[in-house]
């Protein structure tokens, strides 16, 4: 590959990256002891940093080279990702550690940062190849970059680059301010904007995947899929950072970056070559023909949450995100978000692209379902779901119908899945290892050009601005550790489509129900079980039906009546209900209602039926809880 950078070499796989030295801006602060340097070592300890390297830190912080390599030395014990220390790959680093304080407001800090990095280079091979990582807020971005320019860093000998992490701007106007103050110093190919997801290993893989598997060529275009579904949700609350959350929300914290990261991969045209500007413009186009939302767009297809207190995945209480510390006590930000966007090219016309993302939620997951249309032949099922685990499980998967082995000839969903862990001898990395490497190889790839920023900023905008113009209704809108909100469920709904929630085996191994279930009857129940969201005070199954369906409570509160409408009991989280009715072939002798929002797991009757057949202590597990409810 041809970096593109005169006097460094072309890279080979697994070859030591280009000599360097790296000077980290904001030393002192979390990014470099959690990141940075775990992420370095991981590097020398694959053997993939040259002879000639060093890491020049800068920060306020009055401290001597020996302070820093010696407060790095006790934090990379904490913040090292691999199984066991390696004592000589850290010493190998560390004596390449050093540490120039300065005020970032004082020009004489960045004189002395000039000749401490000189001075470590030594004029040797690493003094062509300059990397100044800028770990700081971006408030201080366009004043730091004056002071490097007038301290003769954007003319330093040889190739220099300048490394900007998120967030970058806070809406288009100050993106578009912040790109012109660094292209007033810069050139556009020394500007290297990290997106933490391009290190992800299953980010790159979208790009490997579809250009290296004429299998999906084909199909890849709105005549074949239905819809694209990107997801990430997380379970944790904003923790100690209410402050700068308040003033973000998900849509500028994770949809206009990440999640439009990841949708460029999956939708963008095929680029000609693995030439960086090559990729780089193919983002760049997916992302220019997304469709601007206007505001009636806004209003009919984007729909926004917050949390209120509720409970964490692992049980414990969760305060509501307006009693979050630094959070303002009525708050409009929001802490959820699902958005539509569509497509106008050729490939995608009429083809929608669902986006959603939030804090404090039942499972932690990021997944991109591409959903292929339903056929229409003689065993026509629901359609294919090509499946792309991103985190924290790895993989990918297709979900397919197959004959169940037996006499009669019936189908049953089945998954074909590719998982990392199984297939891959890989160190587990900060996911800034091969950010690092590209960096000093001078391969901008992985790195966010202006177009693509900025292009990415115009599709969020006009959200940002309808939901600035109006506040949001009844926020807080869903509970800590639920599903999200019922809007987003209703999203979906209106054009007959639903979330696919991917349940982790251990998810479901929460509930008492299946706790004890061996590993084949929890895959078959991953396979079968289906999400169902129900606003408060909906009835789900009612006295009288003869319906052949189970459901399983993940969150919520629920009351079976009596048909005079006396209360009979109530089920909450880990409650099953239905059983009854499936296993005595009865009408159902309750009513069964929602109190508060409910996110159920259903299981239709065919599905429960041959798993009964299939294991007969989940049938007696089923008897046992219907004996114990009546
Ligand atoms: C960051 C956001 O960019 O990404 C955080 O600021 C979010 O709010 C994080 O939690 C998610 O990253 P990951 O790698 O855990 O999915």
């Amino acid at each position: 590959m041809d970096n593109g950078f005169e006097g460094l070499p072309a890279v080979a796989a697994g070859a030591v990256a280009a000599p360097g030295v790296l000077a980290i801006l904001g030393a002192s602060g979390d990014l470099t002891k959690r990141l940075l340097l775990p992420a370095l070592y991981n590097l020398a300890c694959d053997g993939l940093l040259p002879d000639d390297f060093a890491v020049v830190g800068m920060a306020r912080k009055e401290m001597t080279s020996a302070d820093f390599r010696a407060a790095q030395r006790e934090e990379i014990k904490r913040f090292h990702t691999r199984r066991s220390f390696d004592g000589d790959a850290w010493d190998w680093l560390e004596s390449r550690l050093h540490y120039s304080a300065g005020e970032f407001s004082d020009p004489a800090a960045y004189a002395r940062l000039r000749d401490s990095i000189a001075e470590v280079a030594q004029g040797g091979a690493a003094a062509g190849n300059t990397l100044l990582y800028l770990a700081i807020a971006p408030e201080f971005f366009a004043t730091v970059n004056e002071h490097l320019d007038a301290a003769g860093f954007t003319r330093l000998p040889g190739r220099r680059r300048i490394i900007v992490e998120k967030p970058f701007g806070k809406d288009l106007a100050s993106a578009t301010a912040l790109n012109r103050a660094l292209l007033a110093h810069w050139q556009e190919e020394e500007i290297y904007r990290i997106d933490h997801y391009l290190g992800k290993e299953t980010v790159q893989n979208l790009f490997a995947f579809r250009l290296a598997n004429p299998l999906f060529a084909p199909l890849w275009n709105a005549d074949h899929v239905d819809h694209v579904q990107i997801s990430a949700t997380e379970t944790v609350g904003v923790e100690t950072r209410g402050e700068y959350y308040d003033k973000t929300g998900v849509v500028r914290d994770m949809l206009q970056n990440h999640l439009l990261q990841m949708l460029a991969y999956v939708c963008m045209e095929p680029p000609a070559s693995l030439d960086p500007d090559a990729v780089r413009d193919a983002k760049a186009r997916l992302l220019e023909s997304v469709r601007i939302p206007t505001a009636e767009a806004v209003q009919a297809e984007c729909v926004r949450g917050q949390y209120g207190p509720g409970r964490k995945a692992d049980g414990s209480p969760a305060v509501g995100y307006r009693e979050e510390p630094n959070v303002a006590p009525a708050s409009a930000t929001e802490t959820y978000a699902a958005l539509t966007l569509h497509i106008d090219n050729d490939r995608w016309r009429g083809m929608p692209v669902y986006l959603r993302s939030g804090k404090n939620l039942w499972k932690r997951g990021t997944e991109i379902v591409v959903q292929f249309k339903a056929g229409s032949g003689t065993l026509a099922g629901e359609g294919n779901l090509l499946v792309f685990h991103i985190q924290p499980h790895q993989g990918v998967e297709i979900r397919v119908l197959a004959k169940r082995p037996g006499p009669a000839f019936e189908l049953q969903r089945a998954g074909m899945r590719f998982d990392y862990a199984d297939t891959f001898e890989a160190s587990r990395g900060t996911g800034y290892e091969v950010l690092l490497y590209a960096a000093l190889n001078g391969d901008p790839t992985l790195f966010s050009r202006t177009d693509f920023v900025e292009a990415g900023w115009r599709i969020m905008q006009p959200v940002l601005d309808a939901w600035k113009k109006a506040p949001p209704d009844g926020f807080p809108n869903y509970p800590a550790g639920s599903w999200g909100p019922q809007v987003a469920s209703a999203l979906l709904a209106r054009s007959g489509r639903r979330w696919h929630e991917f349940l982790p085996r251990e998810v479901l191994a929460r509930n008492p129900l299946f706790a004890a279930a061996p590993p084949v009857l929890l895959n078959t129940l991953v396979l079968a079980l289906r999400p169902l969201a129900v606003p408060a005070g909906t009835a789900v199954v009612h006295a009288g039906d003869h319906d052949h369906r189970l459901f399983v409570v993940c969150h919520g509160r629920l009351e079976a009546l009596a048909p005079d409408g006396a209360v009979l009991g109530a089920l909450t989280d880990g409650d099953c209900f239905g059983e009854m009715a499936l296993l005595l072939d009865q009408p159902r002798s309750a009513t069964v209602r929602a109190v508060t929002p409910c996110d159920l797991l259903v299981l239709d009757g065919p599905d429960y039926g041959r798993i009964l057949a299939d294991f007969p202590a989940a049938e007696e597990e089923f008897r046992h809880l219907a004996a114990q409810r009546r």
